[in-house]
Parts: C-alpha cells; structure tokens; sequence
C-alpha cells in the first residue's frame, strides 16, 4: 500500500521504516528540513537497534522522506500521524500539531483516504480528527479515521513495531478494517517472521493479538496503558522507600511480588523514577481527561508524585554521601532516559546531574549514546569521557543513572583501581550488594542495606537498615 507518515521523530522514523521493511511503499514527511535532510544523507537521527539495517534495504526505494506533506498525502491511499502531542501548562495534551496535519490532509486529500492516528491522544480526538476534516472540506465518505495507538519502546523500537503484544485498531468503518488488516497483514499471519533476512523475533514471540475496537476504546486503552505501567513503577518505588526504612530488599520483595502471575515482574525495578517523552506527559494528560470526566484522578496524581519525590529522595542520599565521603569529583554513568536509547527527553539522570552541576560539584560523565544530546542541555562543570572506566578515573563517587546493560557488567575491580575512592551510588540498583561487598565497595542503592567499608581500616560492614 503507498502508505504517507506524518511526522519523522521517534515514533514516525520508525513506523515508517517498519511499514516500509514490510513492504509497503511509505513517504516519511517532517517539517523540519534538517530532519529531512540528513534523512536523505543516510543518517538514522535516532540510536535504535537494527534502524540503521532497515534503513540501508529500504531507504531510496519503498522509502523516502520529503518536507512536502501536500505530495505526501496526494500520493498515497492511507496517511499516519505521527507528531508530537507534548503536555500543555494545565496538563492537557497540547493536540495542535495533530489538528494541523489533520486540516493538511483535509486540504490535499484528492479522493479517499485512510487517516490512521498513531500519536498518543485523549479519548474522543478521532471524533474531533474527523469534525475537523468535515470542515476543511473532506465529505462523509470520502475518508475514515481510525485510531492505531502505538506501544513500541524506545531502544526495543524496531522489534517492538514489528513483533507486537497487540495491534489495536479503533475503526469505524468495514472498509477501514479491511484496509488496516491489509497493512498489518505479514505480522498478523506471521510471514514476515520467517521471511529471509527478516529482524529476529524475540524469545517469547507469538503472532500479535489484534483487536479491533471503537476509536474511543483505542484511545482509552493507550492512555491506560502508560498510566498502568507508571503505576506499576510508582508502586515499587513506594515499596522501596518502605523497604529501604525496614531493613527489608527491594530486589528479594520484587522477586516475591513479581512471582504472582497475576502481577508479573516486568515494569517492577525500583530505582530513581520514570522519564521519558510518554510517561510523564501521558500520565498527566490521563489525569486531566479524568478529572474532565469527573472519574476519581487522585491515583494519577499520587503516581506523579511518587515519580517526583523518588528522584527528590535519590538525590538527598547522594547528598548525604558525597557529603560524608567529603567528594569533589563524581563521575556519572548514564545519561539517557532509560538503556539503549541517546533520548534524554525528561530524563531523571539529567536532572540529577545539573542539580549536582548547580551545587559546584565536578562532574565527568559517560553514555554509550545520549553525550551528544546532554551536552547541548547540561550546565556547568561537566566532561564526557569516552568509556566507563575513564569517566571513573580520579573520582570520589560513581553514580549509575540509566540502566544500561554494558554498565551492569563492568570489571569492579579495574573500576576500584581508577577511582579515588570506592564508593558507588546505584540509582538503578544494577549491582547486588553482595558483589560490591566482594569487590570493597561503598555502595548505596534503591531499597536496599547499604554496603559500607571502614575507608582506611580496611573490614566491611554491612549497614542494616540504611535508614534504620
Ligand atoms: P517527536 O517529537 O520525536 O516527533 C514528532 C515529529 O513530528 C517531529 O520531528 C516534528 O518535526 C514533526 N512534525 C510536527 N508537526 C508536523 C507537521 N505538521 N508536518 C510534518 N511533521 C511534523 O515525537 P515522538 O516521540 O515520535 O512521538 C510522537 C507521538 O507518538 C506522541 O504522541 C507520543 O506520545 C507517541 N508515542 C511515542 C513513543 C516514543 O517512544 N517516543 C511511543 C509510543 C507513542
Ligand atoms: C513507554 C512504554 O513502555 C511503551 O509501551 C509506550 O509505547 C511508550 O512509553 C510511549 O507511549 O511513548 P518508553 O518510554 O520508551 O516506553 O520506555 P519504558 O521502557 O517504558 O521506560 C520508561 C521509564 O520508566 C524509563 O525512565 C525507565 O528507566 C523507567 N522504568 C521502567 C523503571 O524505572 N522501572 C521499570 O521497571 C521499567
């Protein structure tokens, strides 16, 4: 199908790239002319696994990115919005840019079209999607809305478009049914898995779950969806600053909960809160929906505020032991919202550091992808380093900040050599007290005993409890 994606960010990128590997005929349109071309130069703009190899099949031929949505729109029978719906002062999705591209394809449109929403919105904007349309002089008929949430992650992007939980498509219409099944069709049947060259699925893969819904239902269920994952983060996080009093381990309750099928353990780290471009735009615009719909919004409010004070508390124990440790020079691992992506988009390790930069401390820090992006937003005393043990040389204190993998394997006792002292503050709990016990390390983490060493006398002691 010749397919129009409006909108090349995260999202748009990799739809289109996706949509394209699978082999429709796909435009990628943005505004932003840069964007565009450095596109066209072969650039990926964003660190996603396996983009660069679906770029490099598609890119030129059932793929190519232009500025001009009129010719976009004109040229192809189904158009996805893929433009930002950030949050607005009063927490309200701002739906600005989803009205402008809808009012573009009104305008363009030159016969029927397929308008697929893929942006993150409230329940009820198909409605007002399609009574925009109307007015810009689409007839009845001549085009449907459908709602197509998407729930990829990011640095899982490209496996999470291609091998879905679940496809949900809130449409109306049996020809816009059709039409949607059609697009998906290679992952609904599951051919494109077995096709040559195809990107491998993961482990536990299944052929998507697709549900057909009303448009409101879709929409509903992606706002439900990120709050329900928030919940499931703030909820840990809550058990954490409990554990952490009571001597009790996060890790050892984690594991108990998780082991309740009913529950599961995924989306249970406890650590230094959630951030992201989603989950904390997402959970605010919900609450202000629900609050619209006169529904009881106080859960979403308290899951934002656990978020805001989890990072509040991370940063007070910081404090306490870069105060105790009498520390000048901290070293920083992990700069990115989350491991495997370079999006710093609220990130809590940002926050960390420029509150550490603000208070003068001397900041080296590495990020296997997202340096390039924090230096153009980080304030002060601050220098990238080109790996981990670097970032580590001379300093009094290591924070871990995004849970990247290559960070949870590092070599412990090359750390110990380049440091000035061995202390590690763990915000994302990637390392077991035991091992840092082991290896001589001060270490503090999320929910769980402290590990202290006696600096000059050489025995460790465990702290039981941290806070106790
Ligand atoms: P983004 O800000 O990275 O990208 C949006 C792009 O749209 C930008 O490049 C912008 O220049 C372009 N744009 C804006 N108006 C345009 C117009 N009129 N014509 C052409 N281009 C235009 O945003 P994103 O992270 O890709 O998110 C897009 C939507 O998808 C949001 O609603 C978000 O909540 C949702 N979403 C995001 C993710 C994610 O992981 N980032 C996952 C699922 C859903
Ligand atoms: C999230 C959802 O997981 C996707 O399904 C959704 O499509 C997307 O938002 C969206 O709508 O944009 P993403 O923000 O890419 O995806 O990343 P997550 O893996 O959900 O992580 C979000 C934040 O929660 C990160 O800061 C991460 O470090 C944190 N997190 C995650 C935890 O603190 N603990 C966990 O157990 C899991």
């Amino acid at each position: 199908m010749e397919i129009a994606v409006i909108g090349s960010g995260y999202v748009g990128l990799v739809a289109a790239t996706c949509l394209a590997e699978l082999g429709h005929e796909v435009l990628c349109v943005d505004n932003k002319l840069e964007r565009v071309e450095a596109l066209n130069e072969g650039k990926t703009l964003i660190h996603e696994e396996y983009l660069a190899e679906l770029l490099a099949r598609t890119r030129g031929s059932r793929l190519s990115f232009t500025t001009d949505s009129n010719y976009a729109i004109r040229k192809s029978t189904a158009i996805v919005i893929a433009v930002g719906t950030p949050q607005s002062s009063n927490g309200h999705a701002d739906l600005s840019y989803v009205e402008a591209v809808a009012v573009e394809i009104a305008r363009a449109a030159t016969g029927y079209r397929l308008v697929i929403e893929k942006s993150t919105v409230p329940v009820c904007t198909n409605a007002s999607i399609r009574k925009l349309m109307l007015e810009n002089g689409c007839h009845e008929g001549s085009f449907d809305v459908v709602s197509n949430p998407e729930f990829l992650r990011e640095g899982t992007a490209i496996r999470d478009f291609l091998y879905p939980d679940r496809i949900v498509v809130g449409a109306a219409t049996h020809r816009a049914k059709r039409l949607m099944r059609e697009i998906y069709s290679s992952l609904l049947d599951g051919s494109y898995a077995s096709q040559p060259g195809a990107v491998p699925p993961p482990d536990d893969f299944n052929k998507p779950f697709y549900l057909e819904t009303s448009p409101q239902s879709a929409e509903l269920i992606k706002h439900a969806s990120n709050s329900f994952l928030a919940m499931k983060i703030s909820f840990i996080n809550l058990v954490a600053t409990i554990a952490e009093a009571t001597g009790a381990d996060i890790e050892e309750v984690r594991l108990g909960i998780g082991s309740d099928s009913r529950i599961g353990h995924r989306f249970l780290r406890a650590g230094i809160g959630y951030g992201g471009s989603c989950f904390p735009k997402d959970v605010a615009a919900f609450e202000a929906v629900a609050a619209t719909c006169g529904a009881e919004w106080e859960l979403l409010d308290a899951i934002r505020r656990i978020n805001e004070r989890q990072l509040a508390r991370f940063l007070e124990k910081a404090r306490d032991r870069i105060e105790e440790w009498e520390c000048r020079n901290l070293s920083v691992l992990g700069l990115a919202f989350k491991g495997g992506t370079d999006d710093i988009r609220e990130s809590p390790a940002i926050q960390v550091v420029q509150a550490l930069l603000d208070e003068g401390y001397s900041v080296t820090a590495f990020d296997p992808a997202a340096m390039a992006h924090a230096a153009q937003v980080l304030q002060g005393n601050i220098s990238y380093a080109a790996d981990a043990y670097l970032a580590a040389e001379n300093a009094d204190a290591l924070l871990i900040l995004t849970e990247w993998d290559e960070f949870a394997n590092l070599d412990l006792s090359r750390l110990k050599q380049v440091m000035n002292q061995p202390v590690i503050l763990d915000g994302r709990n990637l390392f077991s007290p035991e091992t840092m016990s082991s290896a001589d390390f001060a270490y503090y983490s999320v929910g769980r005993a402290a590990v202290a060493i006696a600096a000059e006398e050489g025995p460790k002691q465990a702290e039981q409890p941290e806070n106790g």
